[in-house]
């Protein structure tokens, strides 16, 4: 009996971690983090391929809207570059979340990445 009690724990145990888990990998970003610092970090991880004659397309925060950012966020294990973006923490990408969502295209402030 003790001993079916104590597999019953750990199967507990076992299945609270793997919610936590679930939870995790669903990346959620918001524009919550810190503005500056993504503008940086965008420029510093982001922009060494992503310039006007890269290796990838040209990308700025208004090259695309709100919605878009928000998108490519949420998939952005799709993307070519995603093992580009894997290097980075959560919070460094939630960041870089923050800076491309708040100067979108359809943002109150828009800008470009010179
Ligand atoms: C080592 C070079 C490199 C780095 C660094 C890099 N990317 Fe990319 N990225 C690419 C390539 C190559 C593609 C594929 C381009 C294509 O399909 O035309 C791409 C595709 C994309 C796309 C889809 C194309 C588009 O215009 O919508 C987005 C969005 C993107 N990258 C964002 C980022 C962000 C944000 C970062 C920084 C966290 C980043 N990339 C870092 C090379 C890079």
């Amino acid at each position: 009996m003790k001993k079916n009690q104590f597999f019953a724990t750990v199967l507990v145990a076992l299945l609270i971690a793997a919610t936590f888990g679930i939870a995790m990998a669903a990346d959620e970003f918001t524009n919550t983090g810190n503005d500056n610092k993504g503008k940086y970090l965008f420029r510093k991880n982001c922009r060494t391929c992503h310039i006007p004659g890269g290796t990838a397309p040209d990308l700025s925060p208004n090259s695309k809207t709100q919605a878009q950012w928000q998108r490519t966020f949420k998939s952005y294990e799709k993307l070519t570059c995603k093992d580009e973006w894997k290097k980075l923490s959560q919070g460094d990408l939630n960041d870089t979340y923050t800076y491309l969502y708040n100067h979108a295209y359809d943002s109150p402030q828009p800008a470009t990445c010179e």
